[in-house]
């Protein structure tokens, strides 16, 4: 009984050294296995005399026990052990492999450089100017009046300001107060696209979004007419949405322009006949535009007898939107995977 007493501690010593799978397979073979230590001492129990089988008998058939339940409580803890050690190596083979994320342009940015990519090629430099914008680039300077309609606070988000501020901020409403301010810095002739965020005070629907984008267009020289403008804005028009398409302009207002026009592509889906996505008018307007007021030149320090221009502002938004038929503005803020991953 005192050899099997020795047994057990040797057999305990030695489980608890050994360290992975294979040693304690090794382990087990050499004490509980059919050649091992403890197996041939319950072999061997019939050569004892009778008086003394029955105890040596019980003490071996616990110690087997125990030792099975010592070897399971290890094969655990090995076996824990290795996963937490895969683990923090940050590797576990066994896995399937995880797919790389592969990111994109937002379908406004993407709208945003080929309609400067085709500017470009036409002439146009690209400027930008300040979101947070003067009252008198934003309006006075632009021939609006504190009275007229788009100056209404419904329209603008004005800053918070000092009382004693006597000129007013506010966040731009077009990117039209960076004719003045390019002009203001560059003399003619002057080939300039202006992109950017501009903000209206407006509840959002299918078509209006508080925050948007605008591309300004300025071409001021000697000699440009409107025959200029219709033929730059038309061709631009075709580069985005197919040389085939037609385009007209319709007599319009907005105070910096004389004569001002709205532009029309003809409508995709029906060519023009009329259908549920022009609203049965054939026609789609992609942008405001006219002849540079001379009133405006002559602030700015032109010589108005001698230069004339044209501008033009063209809603990003909704360009990007009769390109790819997409029916609700919202869609491009709204930060939904399922929506942008198909750009
Ligand atoms: N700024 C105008 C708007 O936001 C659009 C516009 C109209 C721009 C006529 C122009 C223009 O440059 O000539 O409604």
């Amino acid at each position: 009984m005192a050899d099997l007493e020795a047994l057990r501690s040797r057999a305990l010593i030695e489980l608890s050294a050994a360290g992975d799978a294979a040693a304690l397979d090794a382990w087990r073979l050499a004490y509980l296995g059919r050649q091992g230590a403890v197996t041939r001492v319950l072999r061997g129990l019939g050569e004892l005399p009778a008086e003394e089988r029955r105890a040596v008998g019980a003490m071996a058939n616990a110690m087997r026990a125990d030792l099975e339940g010592a070897l399971a409580q290890r094969q655990t803890e090995a076996e824990n052990a290795a996963i937490a050690q895969m683990e923090a190596g940050g590797i576990d083979v066994t896995l399937p492999g995880r797919e790389g994320l592969v990111g994109r342009l937002h379908p406004i940015t993407q709208t945003l450089r080929e309609m400067l990519a085709a500017l470009g090629a036409m002439g146009f430099q690209v400027a930008e100017g300040p979101e947070v914008e003067w009252e008198y680039y934003n309006f006075d300077a632009l021939r609006i009046p504190w009275y007229h309609p788009s100056r209404d606070s419904q329209d603008t988000f004005w800053l918070e300001q000092k009382p004693e501020s006597e000129k007013r901020v506010l966040l731009r409403t077009q990117t039209s107060p960076n004719q003045i301010r390019f002009m203001e810095k560059n003399q003619p002739p002057v080939r300039v696209a202006v992109p950017g965020r501009v903000y209206r005070f407006e509840a959002t629907d299918a078509t209006h979004e508080w925050m948007f984008h605008q591309v300004e267009l300025l071409a001021v020289d000697e000699g440009i007419s409107f025959k200029h403008m219709k033929g730059t804005l038309t061709q631009f028009a075709r580069a985005l949405f197919g040389q085939d398409r037609e385009v007209r302009f319709r007599c319009h207002y907005f105070p910096f322009v004389e004569p001002g026009a709205e532009v029309d592509i003809q409508c995709g889906l029906c060519g023009g006949a009329g259908c549920r996505s022009c609203g049965g008018e054939g026609w789609l307007e992609i942008a405001g535009a006219g002849m540079v007021h001379r009133e405006i030149l002559e602030n700015v320090g032109y010589d108005a007898d001698r230069y004339t221009g044209f501008a033009a502002g063209f809603g990003v938004e909704r360009i990007a939107m009769l390109r790819h038929g997409i029916d609700d503005i919202r869609n491009f803020y709204a930060n939904d995977l399922r929506f942008l991953r198909q750009f």
